[in-house]
């Protein structure tokens, strides 16, 4: 990637600091943010200076077609310390790319390579202490980008506030995760946004996780729209499935988003010599492995979770236990991941990138 080092950014110090008050061992996912947070308009037809600032909130008129129209995209991404306290991001590219691939889609402009790089480096380096070595810790970086120009015509803006705030993380979900196969509700149909960030996509499946919730089950595994009868993904993560001694995941599409985790995964799977498929999987494929005992493990992956233990599924209104398993591919593969992002094993493929403090 190519970065203008003597790009402008605007920083304005916070003169206090909340770290003392926080309580790094028992952080909820993403309710505390640092000190400070970046800034970056775009207005007449360009992104503007980037501003970094002390965190807090932002004014905008009631009429920004973000609150009318939802155009809105984000981004999740961690930060690690290294023994050396270097930072580390983890495929940060992946991130910019998708955000982009994203703001095509929702018609929001583009926002450039070296900005992001840059901001968001000079943002890490100011909020370091943020950043935790304990074993599950990281920063949590949410990037986004809002529609602020006024009027409620429904049409793209033309104006737009891009922002990062970090957050520290410990894991995503603490408890017990067990899933329900959508058999009614939908995430995403064809030529539609499922592939994209955007928050309309998040917010359309509250509903039915709740439903979901008040049954007992923690997350929904969402269905193709139109039989729902091929798993696709989770919502918050892309959904693996192991079978016998072979690894099974829905291939990306305009549906599902194109997550960093299940990539990853499945370049070191082939490299461990795992065997792994991607290709579409029906819900009765997967019921039946279940009740003839080849299903071993089902798992999430994603940024904020990065890899989590799915222990049963619901389908038909019938409910699968899968058997516990000592050293399954789940923490096989959360090890893996977790000792190349914090710098704790060879990165034989390239895939961490050191921050320019
Ligand atoms: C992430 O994993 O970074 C996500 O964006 C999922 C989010 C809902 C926490």
């Amino acid at each position: 990637m190519s970065v203008d080092n003597k790009m402008a950014i605007q920083i304005q110090k916070s003169d206090t600091t909340k770290i003392s008050e926080i309580d790094f061992n028992n952080l909820s996912f993403g309710n505390v943010f640092t000190d400070h947070m970046l800034e970056c308009d775009y207005r007449d037809g360009k992104w503007q200076t980037i501003h970094i600032r002390p965190y807090g909130p932002i004014s905008m008129d009631p009429s920004a077609k973000v609150f009318h129209y939802g155009q809105a995209i984000f981004e999740g991404m961690k930060a690690y310390k290294d023994t050396e306290d270097a930072i580390w991001l983890f495929r940060p590219d992946e991130n910019h790319k998708r955000l982009n691939k994203s703001a095509v889609r929702l018609a929001i402009p583009e926002f450039p390579e070296d900005s992001f790089f840059k901001g968001l480096e000079a943002l890490l380096s100011l909020e370091k202490d943020w950043i935790q070595k304990k074993e599950g810790s990281s920063l949590y970086i949410r990037p986004f980008v809002i529609a602020t120009e006024k009027g409620v015509s429904a049409s793209p803006a033309k104006e737009y506030k891009f922002m990062i705030i970090l957050s520290p993380a410990q894991s995503y979900y603490s408890g017990e995760v067990r899933v329900l196969f959508a058999d009614k509700y939908s995430r995403s149909a064809s030529g539609g946004v499922g592939f994209a960030k955007c928050a309309g996509n998040y917010a359309g499946q509250f509903y039915p996780t709740k439903l979901a919730n008040d049954s007992g089950y923690q997350q929904v595994v969402w269905t193709d729209a139109s039989t729902h009868e091929n798993l696709e993904e989770a919502g918050t993560m892309n959904v693996f499935f192991r079978i016998g001694d072979k690894l099974v995941t829905a291939p990306t599409s305009d549906r599902i988003l194109d997550g960093v985790t299940r990539k990853s995964i499945l370049t070191l799977a082939a490299s461990e010599g795992i065997v792994c498929e991607v290709r579409t999987i029906s819900v009765y494929e997967i019921e039946e492995a279940a009740k003839n005992g080849t299903l071993l493990e089902m798992f999430g992956a994603g940024t904020a979770a990065v890899v989590n233990p799915i222990l049963g599924f619901s389908f038909n209104g019938q409910d699968y236990e899968l058997p516990t398993i000592e050293s399954g591919y789940a923490s096989f593969f959360k090890d893996k991941i977790t000792s190349i992002q914090t710098k704790n094993s060879e990165d034989k493929f390239g895939w961490t990138y050191k921050v320019r403090e």
